[in-house]
């Protein structure tokens, strides 16, 4: 067990290519930390760098309170699972498991007790002598966890490692992923493209863009008080509306052409007179024929129980999801304009527009 601490780290590859600015980030003792972004942010790069397979340019990183910069991988107590679950083809799921503990030297009573406990854990028990060629891809990535388990590390570190299996098991492994952080309690790292992962396994999420950490919180907090337009955008399927607006000096709402909008004055924050700022409502959170936003429809699709409403205000774009019997009895037409706006429950979001940062209210 251990905790982990990123000051100010910066990682430029030779050549110039600036790729994360400066993270700063605490994972406690025990913590399960999610980190997301889009493709290309820089999350494998971080990982990366934390298990010592790419140098740190500046700042440092620190597991337990001891800068491990200069330490070699193998002095890291760090096990790293990775997508592509790089299993040894030509050995056993038993010598895939024990191979590491070998080449540490523990005894081999050691090694048959640890790999039997990971095996157990994992379900495996009964697949220890399949080469990985005869495992299904979820049996695989359990043998991949396996040799990371068996290794009983300070950190795990976890690189996209369900992104090659298809959503059924994916779903499932989330859930096995769960129940093997609550058993063992190790510190985990774990990264991911995808948002509904990140918000169903994280304890706290790093929500990363461009090599920057827009907001570290739990799923809760970055769900209902985004950061940014970024993590509004990025966190939420589908994603928050996202409108820009002008609010004049007496507080009232206009859209860019100058046309007032119907939004409440109670919703809109004292201080936000003679602002252009960008108003936030998740689509879950509007209504159909309300006052409002004018929008015309283009498209409506239908989940099932619920339906997403597509259209556009000006040029943007508008999404609202809502139950199918809100338009049972007046079926909407496409081209349309009808006015839709909060369900008078949620709070607005309000964004600065030259920055994007969130305005608190
Ligand atoms: N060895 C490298 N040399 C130069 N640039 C790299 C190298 N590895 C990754 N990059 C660049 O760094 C950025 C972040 O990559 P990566 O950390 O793999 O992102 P992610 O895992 O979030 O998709 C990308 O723009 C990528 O092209
Ligand atoms: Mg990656």
């Amino acid at each position: 067990m251990a905790t982990l601490s990123f000051k100010e780290v910066k990682k430029t590859y030779p050549g110039g290519v600036a790729v994360i600015h400066g993270l700063d980030a605490e994972v406690s003792d025990g913590e399960f930390i999610v980190i997301v972004g889009p493709s290309g942010c820089g999350k494998s790069t971080l990982m990366r760098m934390v298990a010592g397979l790419e140098t740190v340019t500046e700042g440092g990183i620190l597991i337990d309170g001891k800068m491990v910069n200069h330490l070699e991988p193998a002095e890291r107590d760090i096990a790293m699972v990775f997508q592509n679950y790089a299993l040894y083809p030509h050995m056993s799921v038993y010598e895939n498991m024990a191979y590491g503990l070998k080449i540490r030297g523990l005894s081999k009573d050691d090694i048959r007790d640890r790999v039997s406990v990971a095996a157990d854990i994992l379900e495996l028990s009964h697949l220890l002598d399949r080469r990985p060629r005869q495992l299904s891809g979820g049996q695989r990535q359990r043998v991949a966890m396996g040799r990371a388990i068996v290794r009983e590390p300070k950190v795990f570190l976890f690189d996209e490692p369900l992104s090659n299996l298809d959503a059924k098991l994916r779903v499932q492994m989330r859930l096995e992923i769960q129940k093997l952080h609550r058993r063992l309690r190790t510190t985990s790292l774990y990264v991911t493209h995808d948002q509904v992962e990140a918000m169903t396994l994280a304890q706290r999420m790093i929500v990363m863009n461009a090599g920057v950490a827009e907001q570290i919180g739990t799923p809760a907090e970055v769900f209902e008080k985004p950061a940014s337009t970024f993590v509004a955008a990025f966190i939420g399927s589908p994603p928050m509306n996202l409108i820009p607006v002008r609010v004049d000096t007496l507080g009232r709402v206009r859209d860019e052409k100058g046309v007032g909008l119907n939004v409440p004055g109670r919703l809109v924050p004292n201080h936000m007179q003679d602002k252009e700022c960008i108003l936030g409502i998740r689509p879950e959170h509007m209504r159909l024929h309300t006052t409002g936003i004018p929008m015309e429809i283009e498209m409506v699709e239908i989940l099932g129980s619920e339906q997403l409403v597509h259209g556009r205000h000006g040029e943007t774009s508008i999404v609202v999801r809502c139950p199918v019997n809100e338009t049972a009895k007046n079926p909407l037409q496409i081209g349309e304009t009808i006015e839709v706006g909060d369900d008078g429950i949620h709070p607005l979001h309000w964004f600065d527009r030259a920055t994007g940062k969130r305005i608190e209210d």
